[in-house]
């Protein structure tokens, strides 16, 4: 009760000296900052030693030491970090410390201790995907760099338009581990994927651009607009169009044509590689009553059957 009244009050002294105020108290476990102590003495615990900092104008930043019992060696430094992140610092690591900042230092001449991460990550790979995702791996970026750390990992992708990548289109998603399934794609288009470190000071260097094509799905529709007109007694030409944009799912590669007898239910069947709209069948008795279906495929195989059309005779 007493130590939320005393933070209480700590506060408010802060909203009352905009200078303190200024910055948020910045804490580090596991380090102190040495060569900088105009006064140590054993504290009977952190609050006592944080007080004392707070009520003596001299003092910038402590190191206190944390242990089972009560008390500690408080120790209060005349100066603090300048900037947390971005430069070389001197903060010493020392287990069982731990260092606290309440005030801006005057003093200017103590570095930061963290830096963004230096390198990226390497060996960004697509390990399988499906025609709605791409799972990757990547290395880990290395930890045990001088006072580098790593929070996690930013997957960043966007879709490849016209040879470009559609920066709109682009998504970015934080994760602790070295793996990412990358979900909710289109199918059978190519994306662009980086990925890059973080840490409290910001993001490090994007890995290598790893360029992926989801997977081919069958094609969506068969191909719209048959028309199979009788040319002859013993010949039929049959043309449809394209199939669609978003609905090929792929590059179709070929079509093929059935002709069916009502009568006697035989089938004979025809193909045709892509890009040919088109198939005359000869060598078939026409006269009798005939359906057309037509359908079309890509890498995954045939898609859906047309509606059966009828033969026309040529007017
Ligand atoms: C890259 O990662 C893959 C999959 O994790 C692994 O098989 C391969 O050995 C790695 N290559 C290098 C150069 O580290
Ligand atoms: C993709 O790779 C992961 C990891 O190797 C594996 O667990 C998963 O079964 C694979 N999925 C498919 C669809 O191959
Ligand atoms: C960091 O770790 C890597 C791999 O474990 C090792 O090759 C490298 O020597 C280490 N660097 C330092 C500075 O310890
Ligand atoms: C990735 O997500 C897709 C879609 O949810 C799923 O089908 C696939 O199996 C997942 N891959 C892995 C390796 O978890
Ligand atoms: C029917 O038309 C096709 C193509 O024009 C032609 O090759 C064939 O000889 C014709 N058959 C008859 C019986 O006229
Ligand atoms: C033609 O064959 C299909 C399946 O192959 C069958 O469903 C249909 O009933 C048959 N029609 C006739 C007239 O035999
Ligand atoms: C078209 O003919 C082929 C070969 O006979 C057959 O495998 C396929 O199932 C037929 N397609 C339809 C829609 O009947
Ligand atoms: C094809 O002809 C049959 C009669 O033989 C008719 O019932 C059917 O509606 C026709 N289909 C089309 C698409 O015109």
């Amino acid at each position: 009760m007493l130590k939320y009244f005393v933070f209480l009050k700590l506060v408010l002294v802060f909203v009352q000296h905009k200078l303190i105020f200024a910055i948020q108290p910045t804490t580090k476990n596991n380090h102190v900052l040495a060569g900088h102590v105009f006064q140590a003495y054993t504290a009977t615990d952190w609050f006592n030693c944080l007080q004392t900092c707070h009520d003596d104008p001299r003092c910038i930043s402590y190191n206190y030491q944390r242990s089972e019992e009560a008390n500690g060696l408080c120790e209060l430094n005349d100066c603090g970090v300048g900037d947390f992140c971005d430069r070389e610092g001197s903060l010493f690591h020392s287990p069982g410390f731990v260092f606290q900042q309440i005030r801006t230092s005057k003093v200017s001449a103590v570095l930061s201790y963290i830096s963004v991460p230096r390198t990226s990550p390497k060996n960004v790979t697509m390990v399988n995907k499906t025609y709605k995702s791409i799972f990757i791996t990547w290395d880990a970026v290395p930890t045990n760099q001088t006072n580098d750390e790593i929070f996690g990992y930013e997957v960043e992708y966007s879709i490849i338009e016209g040879g470009q990548p559609a920066w709109e289109k682009r998504k970015v998603f934080s994760v602790p581990d070295v793996h990412f399934n990358l979900t909710g794609l289109i199918v059978n288009r190519r994306y662009e994927i980086k990925v890059r470190a973080y840490n409290q000071c910001g993001n490090g260097p994007s890995s290598e651009v790893l360029w992926v094509k989801t997977d081919e799905r069958r094609p969506k529709v068969a191909p719209p607009n048959i028309i199979a007109v009788r040319v002859n007694s013993s010949c039929v030409l049959v043309s449809w169009e394209r199939i669609p944009n978003g609905k090929r799912r792929g590059l179709i590669q070929k079509y093929r044509v059935n002709i069916t007898s009502k009568i006697s239910n035989e089938t004979t069947s025809r193909e045709v590689q892509a890009p040919t709209q088109y198939l005359e069948i000869v060598g078939i008795n026409v006269d009798s009553k005939f359906t057309i279906t037509v359908e079309a495929a890509n890498s995954k195989g045939f898609g859906p059957v047309s509606e059966p059309v009828n033969i026309t005779a040529v007017p």
